[in-house]
């Protein structure tokens, strides 16, 4: 009987130690395999994690255009059908009344920032005390410079749209094949945007051959970027400023032939200068940028030309996975990407989007070009949008 509890007692101490090598060696693997991302396994996250008592706070620009509204309530929901609380405050296009926004999330203990910025160039002096107190912020849609505060930026790739639209107009004007002179205006974004200068900068290095070997030509002579802006994207910004080159340049039946408009709000304001102020028969050419309800609708009736599409279900989607990982305290990178099945494009860029305080790491997603042709493909067959009786789209969100 004592050799029959020997042995045992034997096999049990060799079994502990067989048990304690093999766990050993698995750990040394996962050391080995781990990524300086997060391919962790969710059972390695931060032990206090519990979405219920997490908190999103999400700072909005604007109620004024119809994108941020929906940016703005597919974050929550889709936050809050993850278990999270969610506070949610629209700035009303005040940089202040951020700032107060911003410190008012920060008083009621959030947990993480979503900010998509007024005034992107200037950073509230409230993102350093979040940065001090350890909440990470994700810069939505609008890179906010100058400051280190920011842990990563969700975006599309905004110097892409630029492109969709100056190789729209090259196209629609007959410039691939045709050696003609045609004339343009341009109508672009707020200056205090960071996303305004890669739109002007994605349009005007595909517009400027043309413009350089004459084939286009800027009547009003207004091409630098700090003479095309317009002051909050706004639509009366953009209708008074299209008025008033039509009446100094296009009065005397001088033709115009596009306006390449950075967005849909500016494409709007255009849009309603060209119906009442231009004297020409011919169809102007107007791009845009969002897809808005209004704007699509005047695709539809041929008073606009094209719009660059964005599906903000999908940068949503992005923020909130990206959020929950960097929350579980994971460290997100490439790794997102692979391990989600987003079933939509998205890069993860580490270089290009610097913020004066170095590159900060970027989700990118792509932009897509829609006219009257393809939007019943682009819009309607993926279920971004519904097409009513009246044959108008409207967002499916
Ligand atoms: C966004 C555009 C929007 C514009 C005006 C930009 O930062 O990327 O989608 O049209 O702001 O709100």
């Amino acid at each position: 009987m004592k050799n029959f509890n020997r042995i045992i007692s034997v096999i049990i101490t060799a079994a502990f130690l067989v048990f304690l090598l093999v766990g050993a060696s698995i750990t040394e693997n996962k050391a080995d395999h781990e990524d300086t991302d997060s391919d962790k396994s969710d059972t390695e996250t931060s032990a206090s994690f519990n979405p219920y008592n997490t908190t999103i706070g999400i700072s909005m620009p604007s109620r004024k255009l119809e994108r941020w509204n929906r940016d703005g309530a597919l974050l929550k929901k889709q936050f809050e059908d993850r278990g999270y609380q969610v506070e949610l405050i629209y700035a009303d296009d005040s940089y202040e009344k951020q700032n107060k926004d911003i410190q008012k999330l920060m008083n009621d203990h959030v947990n993480l920032l979503v900010i998509a910025a007024v005034d992107a160039s200037t950073p509230t002096k409230t993102l350093d005390k979040a940065k001090e107190a350890g909440i990470p912020i994700i810069s939505y849609d609008r890179l906010i410079m100058n400051t280190d505060a920011i842990s990563y930026n969700v975006s599309f790739n905004n110097y892409v749209v630029g492109k969709l639209q100056g190789q729209y107009i090259v196209k629609a004007l007959g410039l691939t094949n045709y050696d003609v002179t045609r004339n343009i205006e341009f109508a672009e974004g707020d200056a205090s945007d960071s996303n305004a200068a890669l739109y002007y900068n994605g349009e005007y290095d595909v517009l400027k051959p043309y413009i350089d070997n004459g084939n286009i030509r800027v009547v009003s002579g207004q091409t630098d970027y700090d003479k095309v802006t317009t002051d909050g994207w706004s639509t009366a910004n953009a209708e008074k400023r299209m008025k008033n080159i039509l009446k100094s340049f296009y009065a005397d039946r001088q033709r115009l032939d596009a306006v390449v408009c950075a967005n849909d709000s500016t494409a709007l304001g255009v849009t309603r200068a060209i119906d009442e102020e231009y004297q020409g028969r011919n169809n102007v050419i107007i791009t845009g940028q969002d897809g808005d309800e209004e704007n699509l609708k005047n695709i539809v009736d041929g008073k606009q030309s094209m719009t660059v599409f964005k599906a903000l279900s999908n940068e949503v989607i992005v923020t909130v996975d990206l959020a929950d990982e960097i929350l579980k305290g994971l460290t997100p990178g490439e790794s997102l990407i692979r391990n989600s099945n987003w079933g939509f494009k998205c890069t993860y860029d580490t270089l290009s989007y610097d913020n004066g305080t170095g590159a900060i790491p970027s989700y990118l997603l792509m932009p897509t070009a829609v006219t009257k042709e393809n939007m019943q493909k682009v819009l309607v067959d993926t279920g971004y949008y519904t097409v009513d009786k009246d044959g108008y789209l409207h967002p499916a969100d």
